[in-house]
C-alpha cells in the first residue's frame, strides 16, 4: 500500500535513512487478534485468484517498453509494480504469518516500497515480465498451499491485508493505464445505462449525534478508521447524486478556470501553474460535434470520445471541486456528513445512532446496487443503480466515482498504527479524505467506512465529488 499512497502524493521517499536497509522480520509479537472479516480459507483462495486475475488483465496486454513507462512522480514502472504486488503479499503472508524464509534473496532490495525510493525504481535490475510472473506464481501457490488448513485470525488479518493491497494496486493501475494513454483493457466493458439521464436535486439529513469511524465489529478496518467516536452533525441538504459533467460544464463555459475568485489560494496556484482551463482529460471545446451530446469531447484510455453529460464528472481534483462549490454556492461535505448521508437512518426528527453496512442495506452489493469491480471500464450515469440508494435517497454514494469531501485527513480519537505502519500515519494533516469508492475499486475496499486520502491537486484518480447546500 506504500506505493499506493507515493502514486497518490507525488512525493519523494520519506524515509531515505532505511533506502537499501533490508529489515529483519521478527514480528510474530505483532500476531495479535485483529477484527477481520472472518473469510474462510476457501474463501480466501478464491479472493486471492480473483484479484490476481485482475493484476493480470490490466497488464498482460501491455508492450515492454509500456511495462516500464516514462518517470513521473504519480506513477510507478508497472514492471516494478507487479512484483511488488507480490512481494507484499509474500512478505506479510509467507514471511511474517507463516514464518518462512524468503522466495527471493533480494526481493526486499527489489520491492520493498518502504525502502526503494520511487525515482529509482525504474533503474533496477528487475526479473522480466515472465520472471515476475513466476516470482507471483511461486508466491500465490505458497499461499493456496497454506490455505488447505483453516487458518486463525490473527493469519487471517494478513491475507486481507495483501488481497486489500493488490486490490489498491488493481485500480492504481487502471488509472495509471489511463494516465499514460495506454488502451483499454482486455475484456473490459464500456459503460452503459438502461436509463441516460441525470438526477437532480437534494435530500435532506437530520441532525443529530453520528458515530464517525469503524468498529471491532465492522470486520476487516484499517487503523485509519479506529476508532468510532461521537461528532455532532447539524441537519443539512446533500445532492442525490454526485456532480455531472454537464453541470460542471457550465462552470467550465462561464469561465470559471478564468476567475480567482472562485478559487483558494493554493488552488488558483495549483490551476496557474499547470495552466488548468478545463478537468486535465477534457479536450478544447470545438462546438457541435457528431456523436456527441453537448459538445465536449475527452481522452478516454488512447482515443478521443465524446464525454457523457450524466456521467459524474471525472479526474478533478479537490482544489476543482472546490472552485466549482464556490462558483454554484455550494459546499463539500464533511467526512462525517458524507458517512450520514450514505449510511445513516432517521429515528424519529432526528438521526437514528443505527449504521448500515451499506447503503441499501445489508446485503452485499450487486450490480444493481453500485458500479464497482470493474463490472464497467467506466463511470455510468448519476441515475442509475436506483436499488442503490441511501435511506435518505443520496445515489451512488458506493461505487462509480471517489468522493472528494471537504475533510483533512487526520488520525481519530483511539488510533494506533497497525503492522503495515506507514499506511496512514506518514501522510495525516496533508491530505483530503475521499469516500465510497470507483468504477475501479473491489467492493472489498469501497465499504462505506473506508477513507481514502490523496493531496488536493491529485486529479488523475478516479474521482468526482457531491455537494451540499449552504
Ligand atoms: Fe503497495
Amino acid at each position: 500500500m506504500r506505493v499506493q499512497r507515493e502514486l497518490v502524493v507525488a512525493l519523494p521517499e520519506r524515509d531515505d535513512e532505511r533506502a537499501g536497509v533490508i529489515r529483519i522480520i521478527f514480528m510474530q509479537p505483532d500476531l495479535i487478534d485483529r477484527p477481520t472479516s472472518g473469510a474462510t480459507s476457501v474463501e480466501l483462495c478464491s479472493q486471492l485468484c480473483q484479484t490476481r486475475e485482475r493484476t493480470r488483465r490490466l497488464t498482460q496486454d501491455l508492450s515492454t517498453e509500456q511495462l516500464m513507462g516514462p518517470m513521473l512522480p504519480i506513477v510507478n514502472p508497472v514492471l516494478w509494480e507487479i512484483g511488488h504486488v507480490g512481494w507484499f503479499h509474500e512478505y506479510w503472508t509467507l514471511r511474517h504469518a507463516h514464518g518462512l524464509a524468503p522466495l527471493i534473496e533480494r526481493a526486499d532490495l527489489l520491492w520493498n516500497s518502504s525502502t526503494v525510493a520511487h525515482d529509482t525504481r525504474w533503474d533496477l535490475d528487475l526479473p522480466d515480465r515472465s520472471g515476475v510472473f513466476r516470482y507471483l506464481d511461486d508466491v500465490l501457490g505458497r499461499q493456496l498451499d497454506s490455505l488447505t488448513r483453516s487458518i486463525d485470525a490473527p493469519r487471517r488479518y494478513f491475507y486481507e491485508l495483501a488481497i486489500r493491497h493488490e486490490d489498491m494496486h488493481v485500480e492504481a493501475l487502471a488509472y495509471t493505464r489511463q494516465t499514460l494513454g495506454y488502451g483499454p483493457p482486455e475484456a473490459s466493458r464500456d459503460p452503459v445505462a438502461s436509463v441516460k439521464d441525470h438526477w437532480p436535486g437534494d435530500v435532506q439529513i437530520l441532525g443529530g449525534t453520528w458515530r464517525l469511524g469503524s468498529s471491532p465489529e465492522d470486520g476487516f478496518i484499517f487503523d485509519n478508521e479506529k476508532w468510532q467516536h461521537e461528532v455532532a452533525l447539524a441537519p443539512f441538504r446533500i445532492a442525490k447524486a454526485p456532480v455531472t459533467n454537464a453541470e460542471f460544464a457550465a462552470f467550465v463555459e462561464e469561465g470559471g478556470y478564468g476567475r480567482p475568485e472562485f478559487w483558494s489560494a493554493a488552488g488558483w496556484a495549483w490551476r496557474e501553474q499547470v495552466d488548468a482551463k478545463r478537468p486535465v482529460y477534457w479536450l478544447e471545446k470545438q462546438g457541435s460535434c457528431s456523436g456527441c451530446s453537448f459538445g465536449w469531447n475527452w481522452r478516454r484510455h488512447g482515443a478521443v470520445e465524446p464525454l457523457a453529460p450524466h456521467a459524474p464528472v471525472t479526474f478533478v481534483n479537490w482544489y476543482e471541486a472546490q472552485a466549482f462549490c464556490n462558483w454554484a454556492k455550494r459546499r463539500l461535505p464533511s467526512e462525517a456528513e458524507w458517512e450520514a448521508a450514505a449510511v445513516g437512518e432517521p429515528d424519529g426528527d432526528r438521526l437514528s445512532h443505527r449504521k448500515r453496512q451499506w447503503p441499501w442495506g445489508g446485503a452485499a452489493p450487486t450490480p444493481a446496487h453500485a458500479n464497482l469491480d470493474f463490472a464497467f471500464d467506466g463511470a455510468i450515469d448519476v441515475v442509475g443503480c436506483p436499488a442503490g440508494d441511501s435511506a435518505f435517497g443520496c445515489r451512488h454514494m458506493i461505487g462509480n466515482v471517489w468522493e472528494w469531501t471537504a475533510s483533512e485527513f487526520v488520525p481519530f480519537a483511539g488510533f494506533s498504527a497497525d503492522p503495515y505502519e506507514d499506511y496512514s500515519q506518514p501522510w495525516f494533516n496533508s491530505r483530503k479524505v475521499l469516500r465510497g469508492g470507483s468504477f475501479a475499486t473491489s467492493a472489498r475496499i469501497a465499504r462505506p467506512g473506508y477513507r481514502n486520502f490523496f493531496t488536493p491537486d491529485r486529479n488523475d484518480v478516479i474521482a468526482g465529488f457531491r455537494t451540499c447546500a449552504l
